[in-house]
């Protein structure tokens, strides 16, 4: 067996025993696990839209309960690149996840590519750039405030090279469903096709069908829009 195939099947069994039993260790709410984390199916598409994208460089917001960072993780190691990264950013995750997501990280070995930033995103994302990280592609799922989602997508959209991937989640919720649209309205970011299933009627906190994930191509070139040339969105 091959590193990149011992990293695989590492990364994929960690995510498998996480959707069969559970974490390790959940917040006290009454169904926190699933309620926080990103589903099994939605994880599958991500990984396979970060392989398909042959992705290097990976940005994530939001560790939580890491099913997500698994997924990426395991797309990482599929891939195969010289230096693969995946920057995860997450200020609660020790205080309210007890370790959990990273803990996971580190038990499927993926703590060899990944590196946690324990800082808001809005603090995070700023030195990333300073420093001059540049990503492939990213994936939100921090706040679901509109102005703290907004500045995520503020950042990434100068970390995220152009025509590069990100995808963000939940973007059934109006708040960032409307961070979102400034960007596609405003700045050329254009829907991935596909890229995620809509959800059965009556999913999603305003109803009807709605895909849950959403991915975006980033222009390529970037460009800086007048500012008479404004959509309200
Ligand atoms: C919905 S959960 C992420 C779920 C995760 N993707 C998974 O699959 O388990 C949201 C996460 O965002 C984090 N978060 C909240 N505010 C944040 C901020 N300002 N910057 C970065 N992360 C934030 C929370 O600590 C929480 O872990």
């Amino acid at each position: 067996m091959t590193n990149m195939d011992e990293g695989v099947t590492r990364a994929r069994a960690v995510r498998r025993r996480l959707v069969r039993e559970g974490p390790p260790w959940t917040r006290e709410h009454e169904g926190d696990f699933e309620t926080v984390t990103v589903p099994e199916r939605h994880c599958d598409r991500l990984r396979d839209l970060i392989v398909r994208e042959q992705a290097e460089r990976v940005v994530e917001i939001g560790l939580a309960y890491a099913s997500s960072a698994l997924a990426i993780g395991e797309a990482l190691a599929a891939v195969n690149r010289p230096f693969p990264r995946h920057v995860v950013i997450d200020p609660l995750q020790e205080r309210e996840y007890a370790n959990t997501g990273w803990q996971l990280m580190c038990s499927a070995g993926l703590d060899s590519i990944a590196t946690l930033m324990a800082a808001p995103s809005s603090i995070a994302l700023p030195q990333l750039l300073a420093e001059g990280f540049v990503a492939d592609a990213a994936f939100v799922d921090g706040s679901h405030r509109f102005h703290e989602v907004f500045v995520d997508l503020y950042y990434l959209r100068k970390i995220v090279r152009p025509g590069g991937l990100v995808v963000v989640d939940d973007d059934w919720w109006p708040s960032v469903h409307a961070a979102v649209n400034y960007y596609e309205l405003n700045l050329g970011w254009t829907a991935v096709p596909d890229a995620f299933p809509a959800e059965s009627a009556g999913a999603g906190p305003r109803g009807g069908k709605a895909a849950r994930c959403k991915a975006f191509r980033l222009p390529d070139p970037s460009f800086e829009p007048s500012f008479e040339d404004f959509r309200a969105f």
